[in-house]
């Protein structure tokens, strides 16, 4: 058979076989079985069927080594999607790092909530807090070509990633660095605009939690886009209805991802600032993950 490269001895099958030896205590089989596929097409460009077909393939040696090194990578719980510096959300390509959260499947869901309901609105603008990867802002901007949509985070490295990605996905949106726990901070220069939509999902674990949290979450992903402090686990939340209570347009409406845990204590939290037709909405494991409301 003819080898991908002329130098290496190792086989696709023998290295598939070192990545399930080395990593399937730590991850579980089926776990490792993807890290091999996104592994080897991100790197040599096959795709599962090829692996199997071409096991007796061989490999070059800096692969080899390439490879290896990920194997080492993910022994230590680092997430795949820092190793190979992107990931997919919503159909989409983006760039992450560990300046950025991982975007996660639920938060697709309330993203899809979005899209859905304003689909067929023309010029509407939208506000992403904590825009982190740039997730939300970028696929609502590609889903809603006629949005205007700006994107704020306290994170300047997190910033300079989105703003790559909503290059790479050819999306135009204003990004804005700024902190929403300080609205009055002369860099929030959104708090004169108004909103059709704020969207947000803002960090939302309390401490109390991370013993239940993974390793490859804990160790790796930024701290400050998870975590708050256990006596004010909605503190994102107050500032963010604060805000939105200035600067959501009258009808306009509010998105958020949030804590499974803290369903009820949320919305009761937005009906205290007035918003009407509060709905908290399960995600497809059955948990409460996101809400809407409309501003009065
Ligand atoms: C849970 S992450 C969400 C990231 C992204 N929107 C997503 O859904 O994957 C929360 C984001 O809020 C940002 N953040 C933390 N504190 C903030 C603050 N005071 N003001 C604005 N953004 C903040 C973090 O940098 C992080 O990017």
């Amino acid at each position: 058979m003819q080898p991908l490269d002329d130098k290496g001895f190792m086989t696709l099958k023998d290295l598939k076989n070192l990545f399930h030896k080395d990593l399937d205590a730590i991850h579980g089989k089926a776990e490792v079985q993807s890290f091999v596929n996104l592994v080897l097409e991100y790197h040599l460009d096959l795709k599962p069927i090829d692996i199997v077909l071409s096991g007796e393939t061989t490999i070059s040696k800096s692969k080899e080594l390439l490879f290896i090194s990920i194997i080492d990578r993910l022994k230590k719980e680092e997430p795949i999607q820092y190793i190979l510096g992107e990931t997919e959300f919503y159909g989409l390509k983006l760039t992450v790092n560990p300046s950025t959260l991982i975007p996660r499947p639920e938060t697709e869901e309330l993203v899809g909530w979005i899209i859905a309901d304003h689909k067929h609105l023309d010029k509407i603008s939208i506000l992403d807090i904590g825009t982190g990867s740039g997730c939300i802002a970028i696929t609502l901007a590609k889903h809603l070509p006629n949005a205007r949509v700006y994107a704020l985070d306290v994170s300047k490295d997190a910033l300079d990633v989105a703003a790559k990605n909503a290059r790479l996905n050819q999306v135009d949106i204003e990004f804005i660095e700024a902190s929403i726990l300080e609205s009055t901070s002369s860099k929030l220069d959104v708090s004169s605009m108004k909103f059709d939509v704020i969207v947000s999902n803002p960090p939302y674990v309390r401490k109390l939690e991370s013993s239940a949290i993974k390793n490859n979450v804990l160790n790796h992903e930024p701290h400050l886009a998870l975590f708050v402090e256990n006596d004010d686990p909605l503190v994102f939340y107050k500032a963010i209805s604060n805000f939105a209570v200035h600067n959501l347009k009258p009808k306009g409406s509010i998105y958020f991802e949030i804590n499974q845990y803290l369903g009820v204590e949320t919305k009761q939290l937005l009906s205290q600032f007035e918003f009407k037709n509060i709905e908290l909405r399960k995600d497809i494991f059955g948990k409460y993950r996101m809400l809407k409301a409309i501003k009065s």
